[in-house]
C-alpha cells in the first residue's frame, strides 16, 4: 500500500480511531520489523490527532527503555512502578490520568504535558512495552482512547 495516512476530516475522535485503526494494521501486517512497525504506530497517532508525545517504551530487564515516539526528547528509562509508565507496566493495565499533577510520582518528561493515557502491550501473560500518549490539555482522554489504544497495543508484535 501507498505510505500515506487518510484522516477523516471530523472533529470525532471516535470516527478517527475507527478509520485509522485498519490503516494502521495494513500498515503493520506486512512487516516482522518490531521498531519499524512501533515507529509508524506513533507516526500515525502524531499525525491523526497532534498530541504533544506519543511513544513506546520497552521492558528491558528491570527497566522500561525509551523505543520509537513523536514529539519532543523524553526521559530514556523509567523503574518498574515508577510514574504513570512504570505503574501501568506494574500493574499490567491501562492508566488514564486526566490530570498529571493529581498523579503521585508523575514523571514529567515535557513540563507542557497536563494529562496522559499509557496502555500495556502484554505477551503471553507479560508486559514486554508500553504505549505512553501524552497531552497539554488536561483531562483530554477518555474511555474511547483507552478502547482504541488497546486495540492498536493487542496488534502489536504479532
Ligand atoms: N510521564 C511519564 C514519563 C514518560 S513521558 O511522559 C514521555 C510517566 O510518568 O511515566
Amino acid at each position: 500500500m501507498a505510505e500515506e495516512l487518510i484522516i477523516p476530516k471530523t472533529d470525532s475522535r471516535e470516527d478517527i480511531y475507527k478509520s485509522i485503526l485498519p490503516q494502521i494494521q495494513a500498515l503493520t501486517a506486512g512487516e516482522t520489523d518490531l521498531i519499524a512497525n512501533l515507529a509508524n504506530i506513533t507516526a500515525a497517532l502524531m499525525e491523526a490527532f497532534r498530541f504533544l508525545w506519543v511513544g513506546f517504551y520497552i521492558v528491558k530487564e528491570d527497566e522500561l527503555v525509551l523505543g520509537p515516539f513523536q514529539g519532543p526528547v523524553a526521559c530514556t528509562r523509567i523503574s518498574k512502578g515508577k510514574g504513570v509508565c512504570g505503574t501501568a507496566w506494574e500493574k499490567a493495565e491501562t492508566i488514564l490520568v486526566p490530570d498529571v499533577e493529581e498523579f503521585p510520582g508523575h514523571i514529567a518528561c515535557s513540563s507542557a504535558s497536563r494529562s496522559e493515557i499509557v496502555v500495556p502491550v502484554i505477551k503471553n501473560g507479560k508486559v514486554i512495552m508500553v504505549l505512553d500518549v501524552d497531552s497539554e490539555k488536561v483531562n483530554n482522554f477518555s474511555g474511547i482512547d483507552q478502547k482504541y489504544l488497546e486495540e492498536i497495543c493487542l496488534g502489536v508484535g504479532n
